[in-house]
């Protein structure tokens, strides 16, 4: 099956106006799948649809709110009520930095709303149609930082952790339904919202502990946009969980293989140098 009959006609990302965002989008245009594209900044959104359309022939939907409304179930389902939805990429994301306690609470309460509420919400409201035409696929963008706590990030971290277990959970009800669903786990990636520690600070990785230092790299090395999103469709059917890069997966490995404590401390190691 072609990738529009499998994917198509229609794809749903949220959290398109900006970096990855904007480069699953241009991902799933180039393979000829019409576009609904959420983010707050409609001007953006706007301008990428314009472009979008005349390069690829497609028709875009750009759909400037907050995913962190109370009435996002219902701006989604209005905008696709009279289109066929084969693919929903769940990219947003709030990523408070800084002590635990010194963010203000609302910002912890944001982030719980972006990375948790609402990809729950939204794959409610988008898998049934899926489910009942029996194709599809559903990818939420996570983290390898899901995958132990850390300083500088801790309740984004714990939120990547929901998204990512909920796709796999999800992924285990889907299987035999035709509906793919993956957790999309991306390490440092270069994007609007990325800063580059390298361009802020000089960090010596000759003095780092091995274990630091292998995670640094990643860091002071990011995949582009581009390349992460050029992954998308040949790793939707390898759910439940795919990297972004044999480096990042090799990470996730090394995670799985220490103890708790060691994985939490290396990751911290490497958020205080590089973020605060
Ligand atoms: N970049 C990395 O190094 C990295 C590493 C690991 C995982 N990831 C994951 O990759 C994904 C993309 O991250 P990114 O840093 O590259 O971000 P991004 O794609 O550059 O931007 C985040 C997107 O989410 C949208 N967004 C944020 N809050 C929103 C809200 N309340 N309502 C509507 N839209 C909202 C932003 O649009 P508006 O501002 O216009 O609303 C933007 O389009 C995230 O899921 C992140 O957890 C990124």
């Amino acid at each position: 099956m072609d990738i529009v009959t499998r994917y198509g006609p229609w794809a749903v990302i949220a959290g398109a106006s900006a970096g990855m965002g904007a480069a699953w989008a241009d991902e799933v245009a180039a393979q000829g799948i019409n576009l609904v594209t959420i983010a707050r900044r409609g001007e953006l959104l706007e301008a990428d649809a314009d472009r979008l359309r005349r390069t690829h022939a497609i028709e875009v939907r750009p759909v400037a709110t907050d995913l962190a409304g109370e009435d996002i179930a219902d701006v989604v389902r209005r905008a696709v009520d009279d289109i066929d939805v084969g693919l929903f990429v769940y990219n947003a994301a709030v990523a408070p930095a800084g002590s635990f306690f010194t963010v203000p609470i609302e910002e912890h309460l944001m982030n719980v709303r972006v990375n948790c509420v609402a990809p729950t919400v939204l794959t409610h409201v988008l898998g049934p149609p899926m489910i009942a035409r029996g194709r599809g696929g559903i990818a939420l963008v996570g983290s390898i930082g899901a995958l132990q706590g850390g300083e500088v990030f801790a309740s984004y971290f714990a939120a990547k952790a929901y998204e990512w277990i909920l796709a796999e959970g999800i992924w285990a009800e889907l299987r035999g339904t035709g509906v793919d669903v993956v957790a999309y786990m991306l390490g440092a990636t270069s994007g609007d919202n990325y800063e580059h520690p390298r361009e802020t600070r000089s960090i010596d990785v000759e003095q780092l502990e091995p274990a630091v230092r292998e995670a640094m790299e990643g860091v002071l090395n990011p995949l582009t946009s581009r390349e992460v999103a050029a992954g998308l469709f040949e790793r939707l059917a390898d759910g439940p969980t795919v990297y972004s890069s044999a480096y990042n997966e090799r990470v996730a490995r090394s995670i799985f293989g220490m103890s708790r404590r060691e994985a939490v401390e290396r990751m911290s190691a490497v958020t205080t140098l590089s973020w605060s």
